[in-house]
């Protein structure tokens, strides 16, 4: 009898410590909740003279919070309007390099309080058929964000395509211009292997990287292959400076920003003259993604997709050592070009 009642009451604490703790861990997830919905402080406020250490976290959620309602659907028309929210241009694009990093920049950017960023590639100056819809229909394109904030999007296909440049100086003149690079062969496998995903998601069979990157004829490099062409950063950067003073590009290492981001977005800020707000708080290294991932606040965290960092077929040393000698020129003209200078082979 008294086991049973022992027992009893062993299970009662249980329970009321359960009720406890989940108690707890709503009340902590609901402070994240409705900090988000606190009414908005004006943006220039915010970058008035505070300690520049300071970790922005109610600034971050006022932003996350009515514009992811909106996203989602949830914010009503009444709120916008109230709010002031609009639909702007993007201030800057990140125009490349494709596999450089564009997503991990553009997401990490958008850690920042004055940044909304375009969840999408909106392909608008690539595309001709999105191109012929419009300037307007590209804006609809945007996300809501408030009147003082900067909208940023990434479609790195931009870099390459030969109509961009002209069709982006046509909107905006004078629209700051980021492109991520990475060492180029290490690129260039990466976009291989990006392909190669795709071709055994579909069960279908596909070269070796070796195979494609040289030619078999001439054994030399196959500058046809498309993967070897886009990592020729300074061609492609040459047709840009016809329309653009190379003080509108910003050149982000794409390969620092895996292993030691903060530095590489505080030079971003700088470029883009947004006060320093991406902390060390807002990065924390994951040791199971082998990557950095992103803090918003105490809630709410996350990491890239699984499709960013992925790893790489294992590829013949001479064949990289081959790639390396045929970028070694180029990329000493795109450090010439940039005035930055990378540690690549
Ligand atoms: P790999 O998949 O070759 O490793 P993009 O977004 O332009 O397609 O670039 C993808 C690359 O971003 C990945 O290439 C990965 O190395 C890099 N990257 C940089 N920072 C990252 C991060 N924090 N998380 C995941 N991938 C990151």
């Amino acid at each position: 009898m008294l086991f049973k009642q022992q027992a009893l009451l062993r299970q009662k604490l249980f329970v009321l410590g359960s009720l406890a703790i989940g108690s707890l861990l709503y009340l902590v997830a609901r402070v994240g909740s409705l900090d988000r919905l606190q009414p908005l402080c004006p943006i220039d406020g915010r970058f008035g003279p505070r300690g520049q250490d300071e970790i922005p976290l109610r600034a971050m959620q006022f932003k996350r919070g009515l514009l992811h309602e909106f996203r989602k659907g949830n914010a009503t028309k009444e709120q916008i309007r109230l709010h002031n929210l609009v639909q702007q241009l993007p201030k800057a694009i990140i125009i490349g390099v494709r596999k450089g990093g564009t997503r991990a920049l553009l997401e990490m950017l958008n850690l920042h309080p004055a940044v909304v960023k375009a969840s999408q590639e909106i392909h608008f100056f690539d595309n001709d058929e999105n191109y012929a819809k419009g300037i307007e229909w590209y804006r609809k394109k945007m996300p809501f964000s408030y009147p003082h904030q900067i909208t940023i999007e990434k479609s790195p296909a931009y870099f390459i395509t030969e109509e961009v440049p002209e069709r982006i100086y046509k909107m905006n003149s004078s629209i700051k211009l980021l492109i991520i690079v990475r060492e180029p062969t290490t690129r260039a496998i990466s976009d291989y292997t990006q392909v190669l995903e795709g071709k055994e998601r579909k069960n279908k069979t596909y070269y070796k990287f070796e195979k494609l990157a040289i030619d078999p004829n001439t054994c030399e490099v196959n500058t046809k292959y498309k993967a070897v062409r886009t990592s020729i950063y300074t061609k492609h950067l040459e047709r840009w400076l016809k329309y653009f003073p190379i003080e509108q590009f910003h050149i982000v290492d794409g390969d620092r920003l895996i292993t030691e981001p903060l530095p590489e977005l505080q030079l971003v800020e700088k470029f883009l003259n947004l006060p320093p707000r991406i902390s060390q708080y807002n990065l924390y290294f994951n040791a199971t993604r082998g990557f950095y991932c992103l803090r918003f606040n105490i809630v709410f965290n996350k990491c890239l997709a699984g499709s960013k960092g992925r790893i790489h077929p294992e590829v013949d040393t001479s064949v990289i050592t081959k790639l390396r000698r045929f970028f070694h020129p180029f990329n000493q003209k795109f450090y010439q070009i940039t005035g930055r200078t990378f540690n690549w082979p």
